[in-house]
């Protein structure tokens, strides 16, 4: 169907955070997308050229690509002009663990029969879901669909720059036009190509995410056992990272990893391999070193504080990592609760998601500047490592604070220039 210079067009169900990232990409690639979403005030604010979330590089994308964008409630209008629908819907976690496929359903439901079209699941899906998802369709008489497992290996915050450039493109599909219309779609990238069966492909992505989350969990555990035995886990990192076998990535030991995707698919895999009878005893094990992780700045403020009561602590950075306004699974939350708990007095700063933190951390003052938070604080906690507090002037927080701790969740500080301001400085791990 599409030539180097006709490009197949697309169509994407959710404007989330994947979908908008994925019409965007494939746009600027060349390709005509219809962008479907039911929240119609969402598609309003997309078609007013307003942006819903904060990810780098996406609102120029989305503008500069306007002409080839199409935002529509309307699926049919989506089946009329493309052959790939890609699916970019929400998988949220349900008490059980288990991913809350609800809304993959529902676009399951909603395809009529066709011979020329094809669901493209972006979404995170258990292993196993493409194969329900055909039986589905072979029982309700639309067998002539096909389906095409395309994992997304986004990180917020870096999400288009990753669009553009991956690291790999993984195609799970039954070896037919659909497989092979996805792989011309992403040709112009030059990636990897992993071309392989539509369950391969779904357990490429959960392992993907439940290896770094481990990778995380390990050297966060080798931080604290570097705390009893003086080693210092950034050196320890720099040492282990440049063995080409380890590599360098996600060896950044910290208050523990957050976000909408480690915390939900490290547990959906753990669920989804014990719904088969199998114990995964690493990845559970895994959870509870990150759980512990994001309580230990706790233990630190108590160590050097005493009590907690009365105490003035100033959070800075909200978000679960940089570059995003992310709140899901923030350490943050469970941090600004404990400490609410224990009767410290907090203040937070960060600078992009104040307004969304109104709502789901309570009992904290927001201040508009990290200044402002340190006045007054007994500590001060590094939270996220957004870039504008790796050059902060510790001499000016130092004499805004009532006391002198700083703990650096993140060793992302320079800990001379926090100490040279004659403040005590902490980290993760660290001597
Ligand atoms: C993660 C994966 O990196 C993406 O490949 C994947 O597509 C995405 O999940 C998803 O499944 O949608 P993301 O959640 O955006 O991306 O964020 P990461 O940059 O991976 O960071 C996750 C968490 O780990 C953050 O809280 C971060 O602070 C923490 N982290 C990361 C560490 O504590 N240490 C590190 O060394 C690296």
């Amino acid at each position: 169907m599409s030539s180097a210079r006709e490009r197949e067009p697309i169509g994407v169900i959710g404007a989330g955070y994947v979908g908008l990232v994925t019409a965007a990409g494939f746009a600027e690639l060349g390709s005509e997308v219809w962008c479907v979403d039911i929240d119609a005030g969402r598609i309003e604010r997309l078609e007013r050229g307003e942006v819903p979330i904060y990810e780098p590089g996406l609102e120029q994308l989305l503008k500069r690509n306007a002409a080839k964008l199409h935002f529509t409630t309307d699926l049919d209008e989506a089946l009329a002009h493309a052959r790939l629908l890609f699916v970019a819907v929400g998988t949220p976690p349900t008490y059980s663990g288990d991913a809350d496929l609800s809304a993959v359903h529902t676009v399951v439901d909603a395809i009529p029969a066709s011979d020329g079209h094809a669901l493209v699941m972006k979404s995170t899906v258990p292993c196993g879901t493409g194969a329900s998802i055909q039986r589905a369709f072979a029982e309700r008489g639309k067998g002539g669909l096909s389906y095409v497992s395309c994992p997304e290996f986004l990180r917020e915050g870096s999400a288009m720059k990753d669009f553009l450039n991956p690291d790999r493109v993984v195609v799970g599909d039954e070896g037919d036009w659909a497989g092979d219309a996805v792989v011309e779609l992403y040709a112009p990238l030059g990636a990897p190509l992993v071309r392989t069966d539509i369950a391969s492909a779904e357990m490429v992505k959960l392992a993907s995410n439940a290896f770094l989350a481990t990778k995380i969990s390990f050297i966060n555990e080798i931080a604290n056992v570097c705390e009893e035995t003086g080693a210092d886990v950034v050196e320890v990192a720099r040492g282990m990272g440049l063995d080409d076998r380890i590599g360098p990535k996600f060896l950044q030991a910290g208050i523990g990893f957050g976000g909408s995707c480690f915390p939900k698919d490290v547990n959906a895999l753990k669920q989804l391999a014990g719904n088969s009878g199998y114990h995964f005893q690493l990845l559970t094990a895994v959870i509870e070193v990150n759980e512990l992780q994001k309580r230990r700045v706790i233990g630190k403020l108590h160590k050097h504080l005493g009590g907690l009561v009365g105490k003035r602590v100033a959070l800075l950075g909200l978000a679960f990592k940089p570059d995003t306004d992310d709140m899901r699974e923030a350490s943050s939350l469970v941090l600004s609760a404990r400490l609410n708990a224990d009767g410290a007095a907090v203040t937070a700063y960060d600078p992009v998601v104040a307004e969304e933190a109104r709502s789901l951390v309570s009992g904290i003052t927001f201040a508009d500047s990290p200044l402002h938070a340190a006045a007054g604080a007994d500590a001060i906690v590094l939270v996220t490592e957004w870039s504008e507090f790796l050059k902060l002037d510790w001499s000016r927080l130092a004499e805004a604070m009532s006391g002198e701790l700083v703990i650096d969740g993140r060793n992302a500080l320079d800990p001379d220039a926090v100490r040279g301001a004659g403040l005590v400085y902490e980290g993760i791990g660290r001597r």
